[in-house]
């Protein structure tokens, strides 16, 4: 039923292929251990999700480094004593034959002075609605940082993950970097495509050539008052185009309720946008959370892959349901105050 969703998703490299083309969108949870570590509730939520039917899990925004941190109790990667905690939920993935990756991920000026010990970092001197004022980063600071990215990837790799994900949406450190009202540097860190690029190389370098390296990036932060920002479909292709030459393999698209629309003043689609500079795979998040709406999309040809987030949290056999056209239980918001109070309402 709903086909192609329940196709297999190959994902271009290696010979990584999933069972079907749904995929568990990440999801920061404050379930972790004070210092970022995976504990038990953390490796039953995705072996829930992954006995229900979704093909691929991409794990939680993992902090790269200390100065990255953007919530407290979040799932980090920023240590080696993290691959342990990370492989038991690979583990618990393949078991039911799904893939796992991880999501690696810089809060940039997404980030408290309390939380961190420190002010955020950020490319250059800028406030984020809701957090507190960040300063610009030094030169050794972004290189501390991309070699982050590199130990973030090779420690998915050791904990046995199928791919790994960059976290370029929503506002966060990679997105910062891109934003030209952000990012103001003079030097050449100031090129908005630089810091991504040197990312992904060094992540390349990390992974090898045959772990596929997904890319997630949003038109608007996830502020709540957010408006488009200063992307042009001439700048996209440009940051796009370069990001692809330096070893993106897949598109995640998310701009979470805004996915669905139109861009750049026109009823084009940005996965549309997309395939106008890019041949590459496209994953997209943003409100798939009724099946015919996912299988819709995905037959349209808008996207090879759906990320699946809040319809995950609310029914774990969200996909196993949907396949067989049986009832699942609906997302509602109250079933986000339950997982905020580190209860599992989808099972
Ligand atoms: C509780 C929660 C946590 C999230 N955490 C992340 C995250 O860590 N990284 C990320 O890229 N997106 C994150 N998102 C965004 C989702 O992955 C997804 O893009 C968005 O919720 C839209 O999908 P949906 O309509 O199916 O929920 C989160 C969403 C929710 C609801």
């Amino acid at each position: 039923m709903h086909e192609p969703l329940w196709q297999p998703f190959d994902f271009g490299r290696g010979d990584i292929r999933a069972k079907n083309r749904t995929f568990m969108g990440p999801m920061t949870l404050a379930t972790a251990e004070p210092d970022g570590l995976l504990n038990d509730w953390i490796v039953e939520w995705y072996r829930a999700r992954a006995k229900g039917g979704v093909g691929s899990i991409i794990g939680a925004a993992a902090a790269v480094h200390a100065s990255g941190f953007g919530w407290p109790n979040a799932m980090t990667i920023h240590t080696d004593e993290h691959i342990e905690g990370w492989k038991r939920c690979v583990d618990a993935a393949h078991a039911e034959g799904v893939l796992f990756g991880t999501q690696l991920y810089h809060g940039g000026a997404a980030s408290h002075d309390a939380l961190l010990g420190h002010q955020p970092w950020c490319p250059s001197a800028w406030k984020r609605d809701g957090f507190d004022p960040a300063r610009e980063m030094t030169v050794a600071e972004v290189e501390v940082v991309i070699e982050a990215f590199a130990d973030g990837a090779r420690r998915s790799i050791e904990a046995g993950c199928d791919f790994v994900e960059l976290h370029g949406a929503h506002g966060y450190l990679l997105h910062q970097f891109w934003r030209r009202d952000v990012n103001r540097r003079e030097d050449k860190w100031g090129d908005p495509t630089l810091f991504a690029t040197e990312v992904i190389k060094a992540v390349r370098a990390a992974v090898g050539v045959d772990i596929p390296i997904l890319y997630r990036f949003s038109i608007q932060s996830d502020d709540p008052n957010a408006t488009d920002e200063p992307v042009t479909p001439e700048s996209l292709s440009t940051y796009l185009k370069a990001l692809e030459d330096a070893g993106v393999d897949i598109w995640d698209i998310s701009c979470w309720r805004e996915s669905r629309r139109g861009y750049f003043g026109t009823t084009t689609l940005l996965p549309e946008w997309v395939r106008q500079v890019s041949t590459l795979p496209r994953i997209v998040a943003g409100n798939f959370l009724d099946p015919a709406g996912a299988a819709e999309y995905c037959e349209s040809g808008y996207a090879e892959g759906i990320a699946l987030a809040r319809g995950l949290i609310s029914d774990a056999a969200w996909c196993e349901r949907a396949q067989v056209g049986d009832a699942y239980r609906p997302y509602q918001d109250s079933d986000l105050h339950e997982l905020h109070a580190g209860r599992d309402p989808g099972i």
